[in-house]
């Protein structure tokens, strides 16, 4: 557990701007509306830095707007100084959720102890039990616009079940 007993969770992907700030903004909207938010520190970060200070995708945050659901996070870097625990297992977050196996993979070459480090559709109920690579939020990015719809779907799925296995 962080501080003050909350569980602190990073949702870790490439650029920070679109499947990360999604994870962080359904999380906290699903918790919200469970009354279980004060439970956790949400945030989000991306291996790379490209996009530092910037808000999500103009196109994320319109599939997200057009469920209700607001993106107000600015892109970040992931910092293993700070993000990670130090070597005496303290600090840091509890959960690095990766969106797909690059990103989780890029964690542990910054390294992140594997036992913090999980797939974000690891948590979807409707896939437990498949391989890792059945488990990835694929990067909407350079794609069209029902890519941002799909993952929003994927994304959903997977914060209620991580809200159920986390809040419960
Ligand atoms: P994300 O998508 O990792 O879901 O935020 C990307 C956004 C931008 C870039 C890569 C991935 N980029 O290379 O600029």
């Amino acid at each position: 557990m962080g501080a003050h007993d909350q569980t602190s969770i990073l949702f870790v992907c490439l650029g920070n701007i679109c499947r990360s700030p999604l994870a962080e903004g359904l999380f906290i909207h699903h918790a919200r509306e469970r009354g279980v938010l004060d439970r956790f520190s949400i945030d989000s970060a991306g291996t790379g830095g490209w996009h530092v200070g910037n808000r999500a995708d103009p196109r994320m945050r319109a599939t997200a707007q057009s469920h209700g659901v607001e993106l107000v996070s600015r892109a970040r870097k992931v910092d293993p100084g700070s993000d990670f625990p130090m070597l005496t297992g303290e600090g840091g977050f509890d959960w690095l959720i990766a969106m797909d196996r690059s990103n989780r993979d890029d964690l542990l070459d910054l390294g992140a102890p594997e036992e913090r480090v999980r797939l974000l559709r690891s948590f979807d109920p409707a896939l437990t039990g498949k391989p890792d690579h059945a488990l990835e939020v694929p990067d909407p990015y350079y794609g069209g616009e029902d890519g941002f719809e799909q993952v929003y779907h994927m994304v959903r799925a997977a914060c209620l079940g991580m809200l159920d296995e986390l809040a419960s």
